[in-house]
């Protein structure tokens, strides 16, 4: 496992490119599994994770080639219906390839899903929807043998939890079924709409999109398309938290601040200056940040679960008390430990953090998931001094060229293999 050393204490000045988004780039690559031929795919991020998607369609027996963060992948042929649980276990959006292979081949042999650790993540909204599409489900020693010989057909789906990935799998599957499909409370994502408008170029019908009640008419055929991934949201956020936290003034580059609103404001909430024109983004803040007394996540458009530990780095130096409460997942505070490696006073009480803000020292820590990994990075910043952060490939499941983009805005940051 490989180290990150960062030098912090330093402002940040310049300009930052946000890449393509990772939690609409998953979703993407397993929709190529329903269209027939090339898929382009632009605008892709270069990060772990969607090594691990090609990994998964090639493993279907789906070419694939990535270059200069452009996906081709030719889905003329699939071949295979089975996901092995090595492969299942890399990354919990691998669930969201069921829906796919289900819908274009009748069936799919997986495997619980892995992926970063937030307390329990369960499947069974997935697992219940695809049943209710019409798939018969059985399970052999870990393997979910997911079948729909005659093809699925569509119904009317309530959804408990307004589940990101579900809400895409059954879009996908739904998309070559027989019949309408109606899901009622829905994700609204922005990742949502990106996966709809890439289906709809190649030829699905859905209304809805941007509701919490999402309406797809089955078709028989998707076609091979071209298509340009959305910025990443929660990138741009970790670039707006890093200059939040360390002083400075940045510039973020493709970025849909429509996306950010919620994000947007609770960092002027804590004193940054933010302007926002076109596609980019400015960022200032040079007099420390402010205490934020209650910020809670919750789906979209409220300020996003993923954006969460990267605001309590920022805040751990804040000015005052702050009050950060998770809304979605269980248990999403184990990068907490680290932080206080470093000094800082949190507590936390059930599903919210309680943060007094005080000077703070560089030290050893861990990554211990992608986003508490990324909050690490983001505290080291802030603070005066070398910090070794550890298991660093959380990371890099998520962050293209993380160490380059920030030593390009002025950081001191080097990877120690
Ligand atoms: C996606 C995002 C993740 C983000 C999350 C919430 C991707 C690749 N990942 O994850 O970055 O943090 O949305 O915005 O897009 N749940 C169940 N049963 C299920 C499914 C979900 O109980 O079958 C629960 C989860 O445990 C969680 C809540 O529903 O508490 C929301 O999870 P969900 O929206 O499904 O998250 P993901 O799609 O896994």
């Amino acid at each position: 496992m490989s180290q990150m050393v960062i030098n912090g204490g330093k402002k940040l000045k310049g300009r930052v490119i946000i890449s393509g988004a990772k939690n609409s780039v998953l979703p993407l690559l397993a929709a190529t599994v329903l269209c027939d031929g090339e898929v382009t795919l632009r605008n892709c991020p270069d990060i772990s994770d969607v090594d691990t998607a090609l990994l998964i369609l090639n493993l279907l027996g789906i070419e694939t080639k990535f270059t200069d963060n452009t996906a081709f992948i030719n889905a003329k042929a699939p071949l295979n219906t089975i996901l092995s649980e090595t492969v299942m276990r890399k990354m919990r959006s691998s669930i969201v390839f069921t829906g796919s292979i289900l819908a274009r081949r009748g069936k799919a042999i997986v495997a619980y899903p892995g992926g970063c650790e937030l307390g329990p993540r369960p499947i069974d909204i997935h697992i219940e929807a695809l049943k209710k599409l019409g798939a018969v489900v059985t399970e052999d020693n870990g393997k979910l043998i997911f079948t729909a010989p005659n093809g699925l057909v569509g119904t009317e789906i309530d959804l408990k939890i307004s589940s990101v990935g579900a809400t895409e799998n059954i879009i996908l599957a739904a998309s070559l079924s027989k019949g309408t499909t109606v899901i009622n409370n829905a994700a609204r994502e922005p990742e949502i709409d990106d996966l709809i408008n890439f289906l709809t170029i190649a030829g699905a019908k859905i209304n809805g999109k941007g509701t919490s009640t999402i309406t797809v008419f089955g078709v028989e055929k998707l076609s091979a398309i071209d298509y340009f991934i959305m910025p990443d949201r929660i990138e741009a956020a970790t670039y707006i938290s890093a200059v939040a936290t360390a002083g400075g003034e940045i510039t973020l580059e493709n970025v849909t601040p429509k996306h950010i609103e919620s994000i947007i404001e609770v960092y002027k909430n804590a004193g940054c200056e933010i302007t926002a024109k076109g596609s980019t983004l400015t960022v200032k803040q040079n007099n420390g940040l402010a205490a934020l007394p209650y910020v809670k996540s919750m789906p979209y458009p409220a300020f996003p679960t993923d954006a969460g530990p990267l605001l309590v780095a920022s805040l751990i130096n804040a000015k005052g008390t702050s009050v950060y409460v998770e809304g979605v997942f269980e248990n999403r505070f184990r990068f907490v430990s680290e932080l206080k490696r470093m000094g800082a006073d949190i507590k936390i009480e059930g599903r919210a953090a309680v943060i007094n803000g005080k000077t703070l020292s560089p030290a050893n820590c861990r990554c211990y998931d992608l986003r508490g990994g990324a909050a690490v990075v983001i505290a080291a910043l802030g603070i005066k001094g070398k910090s070794v952060i550890s298991d660093i490939e959380y990371i890099n499941r998520g962050y293209e060229k993380i160490t380059e983009k920030l030593n390009a805005l002025g950081a001191d940051v080097y990877i120690k293999e």
